[in-house]
């Protein structure tokens, strides 16, 4: 959570930065702000609340010069999103500025220590108090720049991601992080600076990932220096970066959601290639033949993971269970870390995240190796810390997924899972050769499934506006259709604001039957496969209530269509790749009636993308 950019070199920083803003604006998006030195030497802060484009508005007829410069998008954790509290923040003597993205836990006993000394604050949040901390400790210990934020921020507990400024070395940005991301990006004599390469990638193709406890130190025509936080000197790594320009662009749609969920088809193509091989029939997962023994010899597989990425988790359970006889626990990572969890050294644990930086699933996986068990990750974006933390793992390929509402790392994360299934139920011979073929071959037909499936976008978007209306909607399905409900419910709310849950079909008559009126929408998930005839029974229970039923059903079903207001069909396909189908009218449906409602689709509020934050 939290945009981060920086910029020093010859052009003009404002355009870079703003550029950079809005591709950082999936972080956050309650306040934003810049920082620049102009060439006479002052050090100029704008900052506005709301979008980016409000703090555009404000700078409009303000001095914006300058070649060096930092800017923040923020997602408000300690103090209200309004200007005062908006990034980048002056310490007292208005020397220094910084942006910060990430928690200083320990602000308050800090903030004391500096009001002892007589600083005085103007906003509520911890990110002042660190800047006055670091300039404090410039002026008492008489050290440079760099020194006086490793000194601060030895004294610091928490996560950070930060860049500081100095008016005194108008050629010389400082930045460091722990726990949250940072990216130098390097140019010809000049530098970018971000939390992560999309607002770098159409400067340079050159990146420096900084790693936790770094502080590096940017300077006009040097190269950059990487200390850690405890001094010692670190050889700058460069890499080059995977990412195109195209990629974060919305392409002709009227969202980076659609664009998202249409782009499925290509996505999991790629993410398949070189993996699934239908001519010599066979799976090929590294991360998992280079560690083969370690999932052949596991007693149980902890999958951990928040939000859409537990979803995916909870899919593996069933496929993993099924095919390759392990017991599965899939744990939301907040919970996780803080129930003092039995981990034992044979133990895998797989922890899924499109971003590679949610901060709970990171701590999961910390947990868990400090235990001793094995950790996977199956992640999206590349060189994130989730990946760079884990013992082995499977990309997801699917380029940058920059709609708030995860939809084409979703049905990659499922993707990857059943693949690894496929595998570790082969080489241990729970998974019959007949049916391992088959699942594989399938996997080869998805991505056209999938076109199939779209093609239903303009009757789904009809069908959507009579939806407006609804004050709540329920999802139900069971077996491997059952993290779909949940999943469906989650798109649902997060970008329509409508209430939503979802459930496991049989769980209705326990309780939430009692809410089945004329006015609530139920959405069942019922392709054919092992549940399809308790599934009916469970819609009739719903029909004899008048509760309006929306489904997905294999094509050429009649049972259920015949009970259905309105029916979406998808192609047959084995049963445990039905979830890959199944949500894309999900995504569709909650996309077309946050449309209609007219919905920030892409930004909804109170959401960040990428979850830095505890
Ligand atoms: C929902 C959504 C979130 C994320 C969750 C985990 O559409 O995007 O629920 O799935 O915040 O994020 P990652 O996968 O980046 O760890």
């Amino acid at each position: 959570m939290c945009g981060i950019v920086g910029y020093i070199g010859n052009q003009d920083a404002y355009p870079i930065l703003i550029k950079g803003l809005h591709r950082l604006e999936y972080r956050g998006y309650d306040s934003a702000g810049v920082a620049l030195i102009n060439p006479h030497g002052q050090l100029n802060i704008y900052k506005a609340k709301g979008k980016v484009s409000e703090l555009e508005k404000f700078a409009e007829d303000k001095d914006i010069s300058g070649h060096i410069g930092i800017a923040h998008t923020r997602w408000a954790t300690h103090g209200e999103p309004n200007q005062v509290n908006a990034h980048p923040h002056f310490s007292e003597s208005e020397q220094l500025a910084i942006i910060h993205n990430g928690i200083i836990e320990n602000y308050a006993l800090l903030k004391e220590g500096l009001m002892q000394h007589g600083y005085t604050f103007r906003s509520t949040t911890d990110t002042e108090v660190l800047i006055q901390l670091i300039e404090y400790t410039q002026r008492t210990s008489k050290t440079d720049l760099r020194t006086a934020v490793q000194l601060a921020l030895n004294q610091v507990v928490g996560a950070y991601a930060i860049a500081v400024l100095d008016k005194q070395h108008p050629d010389t940005i400082v930045a460091a992080r722990k726990g949250s991301p940072l990216v130098v990006g390097v140019g010809d004599n000049e530098y970018f600076l971000a939390s992560d390469a999309t607002p770098i990638v159409e400067y340079t193709d050159k990146v420096i990932y900084i790693e936790d406890e770094e502080i590096v130190l940017l300077k006009k025509g040097e190269e950059p220096q990487i200390t850690t936080i405890s001094n010692v000197s670190k050889t700058p790594e460069i890499k080059k970066l995977e990412i195109t320009l195209n990629q974060l662009e919305k392409g002709g749609y009227a969202h980076f959601m659609l664009k998202e969920i249409f782009e499925q088809p290509q996505t999991l193509r790629v993410s398949m290639r070189g993996r699934v091989n239908i001519d010599r029939d066979c799976i090929a997962l590294s991360g998992f033949i280079d560690n083969r023994e370690r999932f052949l010899n596991a007693k149980r597989i902890i999958i951990t993971a928040c939000g859409t990425s537990w979803h995916a988790g909870l899919i593996a359970m069933y496929c993993i269970e099924e095919f390759a006889r392990i017991p599965v626990e899939v744990e939301y990572s907040s919970e996780f870390r803080y129930r003092k969890p039995v981990i034992n050294k044979d133990d895998v644990v797989i922890a899924i995240s499109q971003s590679g930086e949610t901060a709970d699933t990171l701590a999961a996986i910390r947990l868990a190796k400090d235990a001793g068990a094995f950790i996977f990750s199956i992640c999206n974006v590349v060189g994130a810390s989730i990946p760079r933390l884990s013992d082995s793992g499977c990309y997801t390929h699917v380029g940058p997924e920059i709609g708030v509402a995860s939809t084409k790392a979703f049905t990659a994360q499922v993707t990857a899972l059943i693949m690894l299934s496929l595998c570790i139920g082969k080489e241990k011979g729970t998974l019959d050769n007949e049916s391992y073929l088959r699942i594989l071959r399938e996997l080869g037909n998805i991505p056209d499934h999938i076109s199939k499936v779209l093609q239903q976008n303009d009757r789904l978007a009809r069908f959507a506006q009579m939806f407006t209306y609804a004050q709540n909607f329920i999802y139900l399905g069971r077996g491997y259709n059952y993290p779909v409900a949940l999943e469906g419910a989650l798109k649902l709310k997060e970008i329509s604001y409508i209430h939503a849950e979802g459930y496991p079909a049989a769980e209705m008559k326990h309780g939430p039957i009692a809410l089945i009126s004329q006015e609530m929408p139920v959405v069942v998930i019922a392709p054919h496969g092992s549940t399809y005839d308790k599934i009916v029974s469970n819609i009739q229970e719903i029909k004899a209530r008048q509760g309006k039923i929306i489904s997905i059903v294999t094509e050429g079903d009649t049972q259920v269509t015949e009970m259905s207001d309105f029916c979406i069909p998808i192609p047959k396909t084995e049963e445990c790749l039905t979830p890959i189908l199944s949500v894309i009218p999900l995504q569709l449906l909650a996309y077309h009636i946050a449309v209609a409602k007219e919905r920030d689709v892409d930004q909804p509020r109170n959401l960040a993308k990428s979850v830095t934050v505890e």
